[in-house]
C-alpha cells in the first residue's frame, strides 16, 4: 500500500493509492456465509444463496438452547424470501463462523419485523454482541479478535425474546478500509492512524444526484440511497448523469469501494458565464454526539470537458478539509476516474455532520467548480467497544434475565406458511419501523439504513465492518 501525503498550503491531502485491484473480475470473498434464519429451505436473492439454519443442516453455525423458527403467515409480494422467516431466541444464543481469511469482515444482520398468529416480532427486545462488541442494546427489531465471528443474541427481559431474519458474514476486499485517514478536529487537520483496527457501523450510504443503487448493481451487495433527504442547498445545484465508462484504475477507488452506478451520477456547481457562482452545496446527516465518524467522500469527474479545469474546496462542519482539490492530479490526469477521501470527525453537540463543497480560489469560469458523487458515514465503535451506549459487553451480559421456564410452547420447526386473512395483511401494512420506543425513538430510526422493499413492507438491516474481524459495513 502506498499513501501519498502532500502538504499544500495549510491543508493536507491524503489520497489513497491502493494495491492491485483487479478491475475485471467480480469480487469473490474467501469467507462468504449467508444464512437464511429460521427457514427450512435455502433461498436465493440476487444470485446469492442463503443457507437455511435449521438444526438438521450440516452447515448450521447456530448454538441455541431455546430457539424456534417463525414464518410470516402470508407470502409478502416483492419481499425477498429471506424476510419471510425469522429465528426467535428465548435464551442467549449464538452463531459462530470460522474465518479462513483474516482481516476485515463485513457483517450484515437483517431484521424484518412481521407478526404471525403465534408471535408478533414487534414484542421482541434484545441485545446483540459481535465478538465482544456491543452492536445493539434493547433493540426491538426496530479490536483484535480470534479466528471466528461470533454473533450473540440476548433477550433483554424475561418476557422478551430476540430474533433475526438473515445473516451475512463476508470477508471484505483488502482495500475497503485503509490504515490512515485525515482527521478534522476544529481547524486542525491531522493524520488518523490505525483506521483498519477499528470497527464501523454504516449509518448513511448515499449516491449523489442519481437513483437508488441496489445490491444487484453493487459488487458488495450494498444499497446506496439517493441523497435528496440529506441535501440542504436550494440553489446552484445541477445533477449530472454520465453514460460513458467509469475508468477504475490502480491508485483510485476500486469497483468494490464504489460501483459504477454511484460514480456515474453527481451534483455539481458549474460556471456558465464569466463569473464563478458564489454558492456551496451542503449535506447534513444526523449523528450522535460522543462518537467519531468516518466520512468517506466519493469523487469522479464525469462533468468536466477537459482536464485541469476543476478545483474546489471540501468542508466538514464548516472546517476546510481539502483546499483546491484537483481531481485531475489525483487521478493521474484521467477524466471519469473515481477516487475517494476519508475524513474522521467527532460528532459535537449539534448532532450533525455537515459536508460542504464549494468553489475554491482556483476555480475557473466556464467550468465545473465542484462535484460530489457519493458519500458514506460510518460510526466508529467507542472506547467501551460499543456502537450503542457506554455499557461494555461484560455488563450487557450481566444484566441478562434469569433463566426462564420454557413456557412458550411453539413448535421448533418452521410453521407452514399459510395465506392469512386480509385483515392480517392490512395490519401488517400499517407496521412501520419508525415506530417510537420512548426517547430512543430518534436514534433508533437513524441507526439503520432503511430499505423500502415495496410500499407495504419495510425491512431493516444493520451493516458493519469489523477489523481484524471487525465489522464494516
Ligand atoms: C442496475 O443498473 C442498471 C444500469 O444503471 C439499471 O438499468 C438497472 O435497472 C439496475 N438494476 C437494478 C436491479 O437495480
Ligand atoms: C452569471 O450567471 C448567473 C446565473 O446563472 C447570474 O446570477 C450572474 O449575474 C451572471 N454573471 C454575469 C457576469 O453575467
Ligand atoms: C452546514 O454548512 C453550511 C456551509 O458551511 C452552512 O451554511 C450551514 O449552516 C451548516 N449547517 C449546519 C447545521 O451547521
Ligand atoms: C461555503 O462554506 C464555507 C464553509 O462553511 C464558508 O466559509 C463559505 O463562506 C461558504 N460560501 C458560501 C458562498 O456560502
Ligand atoms: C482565497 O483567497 C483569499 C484572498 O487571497 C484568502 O483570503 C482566502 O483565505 C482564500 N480562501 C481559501 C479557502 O483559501
Ligand atoms: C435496557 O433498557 C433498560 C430500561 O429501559 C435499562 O435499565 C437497561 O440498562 C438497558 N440495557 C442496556 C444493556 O442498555
Amino acid at each position: 500500500m502506498e499513501t501519498l501525503l502532500t502538504r499544500l498550503g495549510f491543508s493536507f491531502f491524503l489520497l489513497y493509492f491502493l494495491v492491485s485491484c483487479d478491475l475485471s473480475l467480480s469480487f469473490s470473498p474467501v469467507d462468504n456465509y449467508l444464512v437464511n434464519c429460521g427457514a427450512l429451505l435455502d433461498a436465493t436473492v440476487d444470485n446469492r444463496r442463503f443457507v437455511s439454519d435449521s438444526s438438521d443442516s450440516s452447515h448450521s453455525h447456530l448454538s441455541s438452547p431455546q430457539s424456534f423458527s417463525l414464518c410470516a403467515g402470508t407470502l409478502l409480494p416483492g419481499l425477498p424470501p429471506i424476510y419471510h422467516t425469522a429465528r426467535v431466541f428465548k435464551a442467549p444464543s449464538k452463531y459462530v463462523f470460522d474465518v479462513k481469511d483474516p482481516g476485515t469482515h463485513m457483517l450484515r444482520l437483517h431484521f424484518h419485523r412481521f407478526s404471525s398468529p403465534q408471535l408478533n416480532l414487534a414484542d421482541s427486545k434484545f441485545h446483540v454482541l459481535v465478538n465482544g462488541l456491543v452492536v445493539l442494546t434493547n433493540f426491538s427489531g426496530g479490536g483484535s479478535v480470534g479466528p471466528k465471528v461470533e454473533i450473540t443474541f440476548l433477550p433483554a427481559e424475561k418476557t422478551k425474546f430476540a430474533f433475526v431474519s438473515a445473516i451475512e458474514v463476508i470477508s471484505a476486499p483488502k482495500d475497503l478500509i485503509l490504515e490512515t485517514a485525515q482527521s478534522v478536529n476544529g481547524d486542525k487537520l491531522e493524520s488518523f492512524k490505525g483506521l483498519n483496527k477499528q470497527a464501523f457501523e454504516v449509518m448513511y450510504r448515499v449516491t449523489i444526484g442519481g437513483p437508488q443503487v441496489t445490491p444487484f448493481n453493487d459488487s458488495l451487495w450494498r444499497t446506496w440511497l439517493p441523497d435528496d433527504d440529506y441535501f440542504k442547498s436550494k440553489e446552484g445545484s445541477n445533477r449530472v448523469y454520465f453514460s460513458g465508462r467509469i475508468k477504475y484504475q490502480e491508485g483510485g477507488a476500486s469497483r468494490e469501494v464504489g460501483p459504477d452506478n454511484v460514480y456515474n451520477s453527481a451534483r455539481l456547481i458549474e460556471s456558465k458565464n464569466a463569473s464563478i457562482p458564489n454558492v456551496n452545496l451542503s449535506w447534513e446527516f444526523p449523528v450522535i454526539e460522543g462518537y467519531q465518524y468516518l466520512v468517506r467522500l466519493h469523487f469522479c469527474d464525469i462533468a468536466s470537458t477537459s482536464l485541469g479545469l476543476l478545483f474546489f474546496n471540501v468542508y466538514v462542519n464548516g472546517h476546510l478539509a481539502y483546499k483546491d482539490l484537483d481531481p485531475s492530479a489525483v487521478t493521474k490526469y484521467l477524466l471519469a476516474s473515481p477516487f475517494y477521501v476519508d475524513l474522521v470527525v467527532e460528532a459535537d453537540h449539534s448532532g450533525i455532520v455537515n459536508v460542504t463543497i464549494g468553489p475554491s480560489n482556483k476555480s475557473m469560469a466556464y467550468a465545473v467548480d465542484a462535484i460530489l458523487n457519493g458519500l458514506e458515514i460510518m460510526k466508529m465503535s467507542n472506547w467501551m467497544g460499543s456502537f450503542d451506549g457506554t455499557l461494555p459487553a461484560e455488563s450487557v451480559l450481566k444484566c441478562l434475565p434469569r433463566k426462564r421456564r420454557v413456557g412458550f410452547l411453539l413448535p421448533l420447526i418452521a410453521l407452514v406458511c399459510l395465506l392469512l386473512s386480509l385483515s392480517a395483511i392490512i395490519r401488517r401494512r400499517n407496521e412501520r419501523w419508525s415506530q417510537c420506543y420512548g426517547q430512543n425513538c430518534q436514534w433508533r430510526s437513524m441507526k439503520f439504513l432503511q430499505s423500502k422493499v415495496n410500499n407495504n413492507y419495510q425491512v431493516k438491516y444493520k451493516y458493519m465492518v469489523m477489523e481484524p474481524l471487525g465489522f464494516v459495513i
